[in-house]
Parts: structure tokens; C-alpha cells; sequence
């Protein structure tokens, strides 16, 4: 499989205006990418005009709600993001888990509402400092695993994000990310496995050539258009 490559924007950048040069300077830098599927997760306002200047990328949103319309404010359904031509959709990522009390039990919700407007969900699970400190990441991934995905059996894309090393700087060493990718193998079906957290150009390539990754789920490397054109060039086949 070639590789997957999904940048999770969060709320960056802070103006239309870069976006758009942002986006530009990747979509120049990916044209003569061949086998690497590059997706890019902008802040919703922006994602319309995303759509406009596209060619080889694809479009995600960094969040969907569980109903297809109605009077929920603020939210947006997964029919919407279809209809814009969205294809991917991150769910249940650990900033929405922390900062906006999102429960496995909406998250099991967001993946059926997702799956059923034939999006991909972009499933992030992954533990915390310190339960990974206590010996539990197997623990709490399973746990994660079996009520995020609880009555699906749909092969996913399944993001193994430690919440100690997202936006900290602090990647997971390769031989562990290793293993958690041989857990999340054993304990899935043929789901596609993404390894996120502090990626950058110099570790990326470790994580799908060592750790057995298909790809990579990149935050603050995906704003610096040069560094992010590193890491998709490093794991280009
Ligand atoms: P990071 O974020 O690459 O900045 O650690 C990853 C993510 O939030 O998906």
C-alpha cells in the first residue's frame, strides 16, 4: 500500500490568506509525488477554498457530529463534508477528547455517522503520560479500541497518537511504536495504521519503514511547508 500522509492543521493558520499560500507551496511540492496520498486537514472555514486550488491532495475535516442535519449548533455532519467532495475525517482526536469532553460513546457515534456518509473516519487513539508510565498503553488502547469501535467491523484508518508526544516535541521511540503497531495489527482487521505524534522530516521514514506503519498523522510539522515536504518525500516509495 503506498503510503498515507494526513495533516492535521488544528486551528492554524490564523488567516485565509496563509492558508492559501501554505496549502499552494505543498500542492507545488507534491507534484512530481507519485505514491504517497497526501491529505490535508484544514480549520473548516478554509476548507472551500482548499477544495478550489486542489489538485493532487485530498481534502479531511478535523471533526464531524453524528446526525445528518438539524438543531445542533455549531456542529457539522459527515453528509455535509461529503457533499463538499471531503473524503477523510479525524475522530476522536486527543485535544477534542481533552478539551471538549469528547467521550468514547460520541466518538463510537462520529465513526457510524462517518462510515454511513462513505467518509473515511481517521480513528485516533493512543494513551497518556501517565498511563503509560503505570504499564498500561496496551490497556487503554484496547479499551479505546473496543468502545470507539463497538458493533463496527469495518476496516478503518486507525491513528496510534500517545497523547504525551502530540505537540510535545517528544516522538515515541521506533521499538515502541513498534510494538503498539503490532498490537493494534493483532487486535483490528486489515485496518490501516497511521503513527502521529511530533513527526517531523528526520523521524518519519522510521515509523513506516521500521515501526510497520502505512503513514503518518503530522500536526505542527504540516504548517512549515518545507518540513512537511521532507516528511512525505522521506516515506515516498
Ligand atoms: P503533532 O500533532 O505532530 O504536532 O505532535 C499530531 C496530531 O495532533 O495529530
Amino acid at each position: 500500500m503506498n503510503p498515507l500522509v494526513v495533516a492535521n492543521w488544528k486551528m492554524n493558520p490564523s488567516s485565509l490568506a496563509e492558508a492559501k499560500d501554505l496549502f499552494g507551496a505543498i500542492e507545488k511540492g507534491v507534484s512530481d509525488i507519485n505514491n504517497t496520498e497526501v491529505v490535508i486537514c484544514p480549520p473548516f472555514p478554509y476548507v472551500s477554498e482548499m477544495q478550489n486550488i486542489k489538485r493532487k491532495i485530498k481534502i479531511g475535516s478535523q471533526n464531524c457530529f453524528w446526525e445528518d442535519n438539524g438543531a445542533f449548533t455549531g456542529e457539522i455532519s459527515p453528509k455535509m463534508l461529503k457533499d463538499l467532495g471531503i473524503e477523510y475525517v479525524i475522530v476522536g482526536h486527543s485535544e477534542r477528547r481533552k478539551y471538549l469532553q469528547e467521550t468514547d460513546e460520541m466518538i463510537n457515534k462520529k465513526i457510524r455517522a462517518a462510515l454511513y456518509a462513505n467518509l473515511k473516519p481517521i480513528l485516533c487513539i493512543g494513551e497518556s503520560a501517565e498511563e503509560k508510565e503505570g504499564g498500561r498503553t496496551k490497556d487503554v488502547i484496547l479499551a479505546q479500541l473496543r468502545q470507539d469501535l463497538d458493533g463496527i467491523s469495518e476496516a478503518l484508518i486507525i491513528a496510534y497518537e500517545p497523547v504525551w508526544a502530540v505537540g510535545t516535541g517528544m516522538a515515541c521511540v521506533v521499538s515502541d511504536a513498534k510494538e503498539a503497531n503490532l498490537f493494534l495489527r493483532d487486535n483490528t482487521q486489515n485496518s490501516i495504521l497511521l503513527y502521529g505524534g511530533s513527526v517531523n522530516g528526520q523521524n518519519a521514514k522510521g515509523y513506516i519503514a521500521d515501526a510497520g506503519f502505512q503513514g503518518l498523522l503530522v500536526g505542527g510539522s504540516s504548517l512549515y511547508e518545507e518540513e512537511f515536504l521532507k516528511i512525505i518525500k522521506s516515506v515516498d516509495l
